[in-house]
């Protein structure tokens, strides 16, 4: 794999969407400020490009931050007007001297028609597709004016539904709970752009990457990319470049693809015919040489070689680039299984089986041009911290920017990588087809050089749409739908995806049975067996701390549970009225149906819900409880499934994934995402870091037996024994503690290392019973050294707990050299012990925690410069004990 551009000029924020460099080549940037205006010119501002009217409307004054409040409603009409964007520019006599000039779009956002000095170049109707039309011979030296109108993406939306009168491709509209615009799926667009469940209705409009101008007289690279493929017979590597050319007139060419770390060079003599054309020359690994293979996080490093691709001309250079390019082999392996119907489905990066562990990723924000390269390290880094070793771009969202894969490139994370088709029938008429092609293309094009991409996936949930019928389709009319789903996702997609990209696993969709839904026509009967493929899980109805209400899923790619996120992050989009949790705004925010009684009513199975007569702390407190209710209940279903990697329990297990729904948040209202606008973690993602270990004890009941589990990804084998320890809810020193024997835990794998009733386990214990007492627990090796994190079992709901104290925590803050850290006493046992420090970003080495010992140190790391006194003043602690 290779990824062109240097990161140094990534990270300078230079995001140049044609990464490669030819020495011919002559390029204008039009970015910068253009001018706006609505269709009969009521508006007119300037704009920057790459932008979107929302934003170039909230910087100029014309409105308010969109997310404020009822924002999102008061700003429907953005999203109904038609706007023009215009920029007038001059051009170098040397630029207009060269053979071919081309006016590049990297993306439009997204049904527009393009002129330059009043003549139509061209149109673009998919935000996914990067445009380029030539135009040198309307070139001026000056007043070039560039006018590209954009239609309102509602409109059109509509407009194409009415044009598709045979029959009906739904869903027509969304839920009326999110408030949304109808008929996204006939437009190739961000699909939640007009709305998710747990996002707002912003159908943007805009420019929203680089415009410029490119010009050349002999030849241009347009796209480079590459693969690593390794030979098993062999034992050898090669790579394999493509180079997307666009040709002035036929060119002799000799070719040289060299990695001299690798002392690999070859040249190739071709010929490049006038226009445009894929080519592709590959480079044998040098067998001398032990390759560094890339390994995600916490398998290995991340390394990766120089190469140099050069073109000559009769001696002379006319092309050139330099790129990274890293090793690895990815397999999805969907083989049986000895005592399990079905088949497996694990990825085997480098030939080792390796458990993804994560969750899914949606747009950082509803204005993409406001995803600035800070927002992303922040998030991945956040994600590499807690743990994780691989996200799902979901495909309701956008193809990430190239900072994104490079980030996951660097930082270890596999990456699943969906086409943009969301929970959804789509159109499958020829035009569409012809766009939707153009946009695959260029995507597995622009994205194939990076080893994070593990895997396509040709949509989200649009297999179990039509398999569970979620838009009641008569009977007699599933086949038209079928066979528009088999002519998008397999004839189409997925075929260019397998002539484009040899390196890695192409599925359908997201959830499928793999092959066993190819078996069945692409369509399975019920795309959620847990036999085959991967699963999407959502119960809120029932207990999530009884983990028999999992599936024991073959691979869990999709569950969670909402929450609200924290006061601070609500308070800046928000007025004193609005904080309680029955507000017109805590109702406008939840785009989930019956989203904010259903958290309530999941925490109250186990805890007594906040009852302050101070309404404010009863909001904050209820914020809490939320929090609280869904770390526990995603612990709980995440230890199931790493806890099932090595089993078989009534046919179903050898689960090998956990990617929780969902990482972000798009703007500050409830969801399942375990990082909040903004950046600040939620108890949820504190949680993970713990659930996602590489050495993580699980415990669990059945039939009132305590099993422990010791589930390791490590590289190698471990010795390890499990120390229970007894608490009373009252009091912090310890009643009992029981240790297992030492057993063999092998590495890559989770087994049982305690088991004993519970009953046992208390008998002699103090005066313990099941409301008295609780047990925290942990892995150690033979010299007694403590390998991963300590857990905790509650024995009963903590709202039965008997002792249970108020703790009165006290606090000291503290600088050290590069943090600080604060040091908290407590009185008593204190589960869910929660820090905050308000706006002030960072994060803390643990947080949400039981408490079980008098004294408690905790790191904060902030994201900014902070002082003791600051962080002192806006300190809260916040334990279980202290919402009622
Ligand atoms: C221009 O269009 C806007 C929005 O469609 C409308 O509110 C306004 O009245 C129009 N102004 C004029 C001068 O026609
Ligand atoms: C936007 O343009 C379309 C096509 O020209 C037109 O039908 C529609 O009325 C325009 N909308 C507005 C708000 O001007
Ligand atoms: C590996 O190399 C052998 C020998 O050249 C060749 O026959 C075989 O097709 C190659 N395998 C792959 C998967 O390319
Ligand atoms: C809440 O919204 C309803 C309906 O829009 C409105 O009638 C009511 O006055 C609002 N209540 C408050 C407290 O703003
Ligand atoms: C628990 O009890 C159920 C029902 O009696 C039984 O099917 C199951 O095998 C038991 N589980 C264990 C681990 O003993
Ligand atoms: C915390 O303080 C309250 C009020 O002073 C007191 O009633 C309670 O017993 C204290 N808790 C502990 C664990 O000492
Ligand atoms: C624990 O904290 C208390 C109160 O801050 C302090 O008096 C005590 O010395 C600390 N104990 C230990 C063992 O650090
Ligand atoms: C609040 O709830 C707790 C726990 O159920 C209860 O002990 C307490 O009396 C309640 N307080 C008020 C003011 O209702």
């Amino acid at each position: 794999m290779f990824v062109f551009g240097g990161l140094s000029c990534l990270l300078d924020g230079v995001l140049s969407g044609l990464s490669a460099v030819t020495e011919q080549r002559h390029t204008q940037s039009l970015n910068g400020k253009w001018s706006l205006s609505n269709s009969n010119g009521s508006v007119s501002l300037p704009a920057e490009v790459p932008g979107s009217v929302h934003s170039a409307l909230q910087q100029q004054g014309y409105i308010q931050d969109p997310y404020f409040r009822f924002n999102d409603a008061s700003y429907r009409w953005i999203a109904f007007e038609n706007w023009t964007y215009t920029t007038t520019f001059t051009v170098s006599a040397h630029l207009r001297g060269q053979q071919k000039v081309l006016l590049v779009f990297d993306g439009v956002d997204t049904v527009a028609s393009v002129s330059l000095r009043g003549v139509l170049v061209g149109k673009t109707d998919n935000m996914f597709r990067r445009y380029d039309f030539s135009v040198r011979e309307l070139l001026k030296d000056e007043d070039n004016v560039l006018e590209v109108t954009l239609l309102s993406p509602v409109f059109y939306a509509s407009e194409q539904r009415k044009a598709h009168s045979a029959y009906s491709v739904p869903p027509e509209c969304p839920p009326e709970v999110q408030k949304g615009e109808c008929h996204v799926n006939f437009i190739r667009k961000e699909q939640s752009s007009f709305s998710w469940d747990w996002g707002p209705s912003f159908p943007t409009v805009g420019l929203w990457k680089e415009v410029r101008l490119e010009a050349f007289d002999v030849l241009h690279l347009i796209q480079a990319s590459s693969v690593s493929l390794y030979n098993d017979s062999l034992s050898r590597w090669r790579v394999q470049v493509d180079l997307v050319v666009d040709a002035v007139q036929t060119t002799n060419c000799q070719i040289t693809l060299s990695i001299p770390e690798l002392d690999s060079e070859q040249s190739f003599q071709t010929q490049f015919f006038p226009g445009r054309s894929k080519n592709t020359f590959v480079l044998q690994i040098n067998t001398g040489f032990q390759v560094k293979l890339w390994w995600p996080n916490g398998h290995g490093d991340q390394p990766f070689y120089h190469m140099t691709v050069k073109g000559f001309e009769d001696g002379l250079s006319i092309l050139t680039t330099e790129s990274k390019v890293y090793f690895r082999t990815v397999e999805l392996v969907q083989e049986p299984i000895v005592g399990s119907p079905g088949l497996s489905f694990y990825f085997r990066i480098n030939g080792k089986p390796v458990f993804l562990k994560g969750s899914n990723w949606i747009p950082a924000h509803a204005f993409q041009d406001q995803v600035t390269p800070a927002v992303l390290k922040n998030l991945l880094q956040s994600a590499v911290d807690a743990n994780m070793n691989a996200l799902r771009v979901w495909g309701g969202g956008v193809y990430e920017q190239d900072l994104f894969y490079s980030l996951c490139d660097e930082l270890g994370i596999m990456v699943w990588q969906d086409f943009m088709f969301a929970c959804a029938m789509y159109p499958a008429e020829d035009e569409y087809i012809q766009t939707v092609r153009e946009e695959v293309i260029q995507q597995v094009q622009r994205l194939k050089s990076h080893p994070s991409v593990i895997i396509w996936s040709g949509n989200n949930e649009n297999e179990a749409a039509l398999a569970t019928n979620w838009f009641h389709i008569p009977a007699s009319q599933r086949p038209i739908y079928i066979k528009d789903y088999v002519m998008l996702y397999v004839n189409n997609i997925r075929k260019i995806v397998q002539e484009e990209d040899q390196s890695r696993p192409f599925l359908v969709s997201s959830p499928t049975n793999g092959a066993e839904s190819e078996q069945e026509g692409w369509v399975a009967a019920n795309p959620y067996d847990p036999h085959y493929g991967d699963t999407h899980f959502y119960s809120y109805g029932s207990d999530c701390w009884d983990w028999r209400t999992f599936p024991r899923t073959r691979f869990a790619s999709e569950y969670g549970f909402q929450s609200w996120p924290s006061f601070s992050t609500l308070q800046p989009v928000s007025i004193q009225e609005d904080w309680s949790y029955d507000s017109n705004f805590t109702c406008h925010r939840q785009h989930h149906q019956a989203g904010n009684p259903q958290m309530l009513m999941q925490a109250a199975i186990h805890f007594h819900l906040p009852n302050s007569t101070d309404p404010l702390k009863r909001f904050t407190d209820t914020l809490y409880i939320t929090q609280v209710a869904q770390a526990q209940c995603v612990k709980t279903q995440t230890e199931f499934y790493r806890r099932s990697r090595s089993e078989i329990i009534d046919g179903k297990g050898h689960t090998m994934g956990a990617l929780y729904w969902q990482l972000n948040d798009i703007w500050q209202a409830p969801s399942w995402s375990s990082i909040e606008f903004g950046g600040k973690w939620k108890m949820l993602h504190y949680f993970a870091r713990n659930f996602f270990a590489p050495v993580l004890p699980v415990g669990f009941e059945d039939n009132d037996t305590l099993f422990i589990y010791a589930v390791s990804d490590l590289n190698q084998d471990l010795k390890l024994r499990t120390v229970v320890t007894v608490y009373t809810w009252t009091d912090l020193d310890p009643v009992c503690t029981r240790k297992s024997d030492l057993v063999l835990v092998p590495a890559g794998s989770a087994l049982a290392v305690f088991k004993q009733p519970v009953s046992t386990i208390l008998d002699g214990c103090g005066h313990c019973t099941r409301l008295i007492c609780l047990l925290t627990f942990h892995l150690e090796d033979a010299s007694s050294v403590q390998q991963g994190p300590t857990n905790h079992h509650f024995l009963c709901s903590p709202k039965e707990a008997q002792g249970l104290l108020r703790p009165n925590i006290t606090a000291k803050v503290q600088e050290d050299k590069t943090s600080f850290s604060i040091t908290l006493h407590s009185d008593s046992v204190a589960p869910f012990v929660w820090l905050d420090v308000g706006n002030i970003p960072g994060k803390f080495s643990f947080n949400g925690f039981l408490m079980v010992s008098r004294n408690v140190t905790v790191t904060f790391n902030p994201w900014r410069t902070t002082s003791v006194t600051e962080l002192t003043k806006s300190l809260t602690i916040t334990s279980l004990m202290d919402v009622y």
